[in-house]
This record gives C-alpha cells, structure tokens and sequence, in this order.
C-alpha cells in the first residue's frame, strides 16, 4: 500500500514543502529512509517505530520505504516524525484515517508517542502559507506562535493518538485562534530608562540620532563613565517594532530555539550583547548546527559589543559584511545559507589599554605602542562604517547628585517616533526603512546640500582626509538631524554637528 502526506523543511529561514512518499509492502520487515537524509532522521525510524508502538497503534510488521522529496535538498532534523508514522499508519485500510492529505504535519515524537514541540514553528508557517497551504497539524507546545498567523487553520495536537484519533474523525479539535499583534503587551520592555542615566547631554543626543536614523555608534571613555548604561538604555528609545519587522525577528529566534515559550512572538527590539570571548561563529552563526549567530538574532534591533577592541580582529572584521548588506551569508557543509542581520551597532570602549589615554584629570601609563596596538585592531574600514563616534566623560560628583530630573526615554522616543515617520513616508515602496540604509542614489536625493553646507563639508574632507565613504555616512548622520527638526533641506548647522562625530578618527587613529 502507498500514501502520502505533507510536511515541511527549513533552509536558513525558509521552509519548502516535503512529500512523505510511503510504501509497505510485503517483504522481510525492515524501515528505510530515502531522499538526502541526515542522521537525525535516520533516527526516527526508531522514535517512529516506538511512537506507533507505544501509543497501542499497529505498527505494520512489512518492509516500509519512506522517500522524501524533493530528493535533492538535504533534509534535517526532527520535524518530520509525525507525517512519517501517519504515512505508516495511512497506508492500512483498518487504521480508517480519512483526510490525510488534507493537511500539513510538523512534529517531532517521543517513544512514548506524545508530539514534542519544535524550533522554526513559525519560518515553516509562514513560508507555507505564502505557498497556498492552509491546514497544519502541529505540536500543541508550538500553538502560541502559530496563533499570529492569519489566514490559515492550525491545529495543536499533543500525541500521536490523538492526531489518529482527529484524523479519524472520532476526536473534535479545534484550530487554534489568532492573536492580534497590537494586543501583544508586556510591561516595562526594556527595564532600563534614560531619566536614570544624569548629564551625558553629549552622549545623549548622539544616542538619540542613531535611534532615529539607524546609525552605528561607538562610545569612547574611561571606565566607569556609564557607556555600559547609556547602551543599556538605547532600546527603550527606538521605534517600536512593526508587525512584518516582529515576524522576521520572530523567524529568526524561533530557527535558533530562543524564543521565549508562552510569548510566542518577539515584540521588542532585540538587545544582543555577546561577550568579547564569545567564538567567531557564535556572532555570525552557521557552523554545524547552522543556527543563526547573535548578529541574526540582533535583527531590528541592537547588537551591543561592549570593550570593542577586545574582539578578535577576525571576528571584528567579519562584521563588515553584513554592517554593509544588513544579511550575513554562512557557509555549512554542502550548502550557503543567508540570514539577516539588519542591527544597530553600538559600541563602546576605553582610549587605551588602563583607559585614562585623553583624560583631563587622570595620568595614562600606557606606552605609545600600547596605545597604538590596542587602536589597531580597529580598522578603517570598520571605522567608516559607524556613523557615529563620540567620546563619554566621567560625570561631576556634583552632576551625579543633582536632584534636576532628567528627560526620560518616553519623552525623547517621541522625537525618534517623529523623525522615522518622515523617513517611513520618504522610503515608500523602497527596501530601507531609515536614512542610515540609503544607497548611492538615494543619498544623492535626498541629501542635497547648500552653497554654505557643501564648502563646510569640502574642508572638513580635506583637513581630516575622509575616505568616501565617511564622506556619505557624515551626509547620512545630516539628513537624520535635519528630520529630527523636522526641516526638509539640510543646512551647514547640521552638517557641522554630524562632521563633530568623525573627529575621533583623528584625534586616535591618526
Ligand atoms: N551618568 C550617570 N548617571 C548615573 N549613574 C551613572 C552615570 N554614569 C555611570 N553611572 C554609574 O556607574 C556605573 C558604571 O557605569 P558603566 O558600567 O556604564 O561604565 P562603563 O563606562 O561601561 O565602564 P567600563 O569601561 O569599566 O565598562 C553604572 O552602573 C551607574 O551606576
Ligand atoms: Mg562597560
Ligand atoms: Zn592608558
């Protein structure tokens, strides 16, 4: 007997449809798995074998061929247990399972024939239903990412049983309700509020044109100067995440297996801040559990790499790719796999190894070759590509006791909300979604400059030796201050504070 039923695979996040093909026939009794099969599906034919078992369901004593197709995609993991043992069980009139084909079955078993949730629920989803499936059988444990999608009928099922039992038509079950995205809230998102952090104007207004425009920034200080904190506390001021944004996020977390279990959808801007020890491919991802790395799993959100120069330089290096394409490509064993990696770098570091380097008040006892080879593993390249540098003092003992009450997070997300709302009308129907993602044309555009505006920005070319692309970024940071004015054209004022965030260039990388 022959059946075949549905399920779905993952490529980076992307799913593409499987047939289960199923043959029992007569013949010595064996279970074999055709179709580019990895080892983790060579082991469900025990997990499968045990679930049918277990679950008091006739395992068929035969020889079962199952072919997953396409043959051609290498197929991983553990997400095609359930359509295999319903094949199975399909392929015997007295198991009287009807509709079968109807549906689309994602799920891993327990030999104890009880259906275990599963990572990527919602990248298959979604994928799927873009490709016109509408009725999915999945682990209950995964219904609460399901329910923001619209748009198609899924059901939670927690064993085997039970999904024989519905298929049967001797059990009701019910598909899941669909939650709305605006009615998602959790209290207090970021924990972390602006009005905490006093004085640090400076750094302050620096941190609120890189939320409005999407630009990196690096801080540069001495310990102790609060560039920790004021990172901490940049995600309470950026945009809040839309829908399409929190679902991309959401695919990437949940590819990863981190998302967090009764929330299903990610609907804070993610704050990612691995550790300078941290390998290589931890922050790029892929390596042979081809997970998404930490700079995916910043998506939309703030990749904090805290003492910058800490970093191998391999590792700083790599970032230079996906800081320029907002997608980071892995390499794995027989295939490439794309992820995205559209974050906001915010770095942060000392100006020398004992951090006192440029200080008005303390000695530095770094040597100049210290000093230098501590800078050198920043390169120019990667300079260039953050907008933004600015240097954080150590606040007074008496700015720290000054009961004047600081601005909060809510109220400068105001003039961020504002700004990105002239940027969202002005990016219609274009991939970017702010100023700091222009491309060449785009630049040109809308970052015209007066007579007044163009002289400043020549000699500041010339006197710090820009690089061309500095040179954009300085045009970019513009457009960002202007719309935080809410003016339409870019005046000389404007141009000359975003060319105050590249002199640090000079001052240490000379
Ligand atoms: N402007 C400030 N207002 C209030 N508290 C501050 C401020 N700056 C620093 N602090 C206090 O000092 C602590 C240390 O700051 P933080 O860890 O952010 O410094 P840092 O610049 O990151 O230092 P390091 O270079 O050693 O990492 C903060 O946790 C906070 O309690
Ligand atoms: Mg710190
Ligand atoms: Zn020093």
């Amino acid at each position: 007997m022959l059946s075949k039923v549905l399920s779905f695979g993952l490529k980076g996040i992307e799913g593409f449809p499987i047939d289960v093909e199923t043959d029992v026939s007569n013949g010595l009794p064996g279970f074999d798995i055709v179709g580019l099969a990895d080892t983790a599906i060579k082991e469900s034919k025990e997990r499968v074998r045990n679930a049918i078992r277990n679950s008091a369901l006739s395992y068929p004593v035969k020889k079962i061929t199952i072919n997953l197709a396409p043959a051609d995609v290498k197929k991983e993991g553990a997400l095609y247990d359930l359509a295999m043992a319903v094949a199975i069980l399909a392929c015997d009139e007295e198991n009287e399972i009807k509709n079968e084909k109807k549906y689309v079955y994602i799920g891993e078993l327990s030999f104890d024939g009880s259906v275990k949730k599963v990572k990527g629920i919602l990248p298959l989803l979604i994928s799927a239903r873009e490709a016109g499936f509408k009725e999915f059988i999945i682990p209950y444990g995964n219904l609460t990412e399901a329910s923001f999608i619209e748009g198609i009928n899924v059901y939670g099922v927690k064993t085997l049983l039970e999904t024989i039992a519905f298929l049967k038509g001797e059990q009701e079950i019910l598909p899941v309700q669909s939650c709305k995205f605006e009615n998602v809230t959790y209290a207090n998102k970021y924990g972390l509020d602006f009005s905490n952090v006093k004085g640090q104007k400076m750094a302050k207004r620096a941190l609120e044109i890189a939320a409005a425009g999407g630009h990196n920034l690096i801080m540069i200080g001495p310990p102790g100067s609060g560039k920790s904190m004021l990172a901490k506390c940049f995600p309470s001021i950026l945009p809040d995440l839309t829908f399409d944004e929190a679902l991309e996020v959401t695919k990437i977390h949940s590819v990863a297996g981190e998302l967090d279990g009764d929330k299903g959808i990610v609907n804070a801007r993610p704050f990612r801040s691995p550790h300078h020890t941290a390998s290589t491919v931890s922050l790029t991802g892929g390596g042979n559990n081809s997970k998404p790395g930490e700079i995916s799993l910043a998506d939309h959100g703030v990749l904090f790499l805290d003492e910058f120069p800490e970093y191998t330089r391999h590792t700083i290096e790599t970032l230079r790719q996906p800081l320029e394409d907002g997608v980071i490509t892995v390499a794995r064993a027989n295939a490439t796999v794309c992820y995205p990696a559209n974050f906001t770098l915010i770095a942060s570091m000392n100006p020398c190894p004992c951090g006192n380097y440029g200080s008005k008040d303390k000695e530095c006892h770094c040597s100049a070759g210290q000093i230098s080879k501590y800078l050198a593993k920043l390169s120019g390249p990667i300079m260039d590509r953050i907008d933004i540098h600015i240097e954080v003092e150590n606040v007074t003992y008496d700015q720290l006791k000054s009961e004047t009450l600081e601005e909060s997070s809510a109220e400068i997300k105001k003039r961020v909300d504002k700004a990105r709302a002239i940027q969202i009308e002005r990016f219609k129907g274009a991939k970017n979604f702010a100023n700091a993602k222009m491309n060449v044309a785009q630049t040109k555009k809308y970052c015209k400059l007066d007579q007044q505006g163009e002289l400043l920005l020549r000699t500041a070319f010339e006197r710090l030796k820009l690089s061309a692309r500095a040179h954009d970024r300085i045009l970019k940071v513009a457009r960002t201050i202007a719309d935080l004015e809410g003016r339409e054209n870019i005046s000389a004022n404007h141009i000359a504070e975003a060319i105050s965030y590249r002199t640090l260039d000079r001052k240490y990388w000379n």
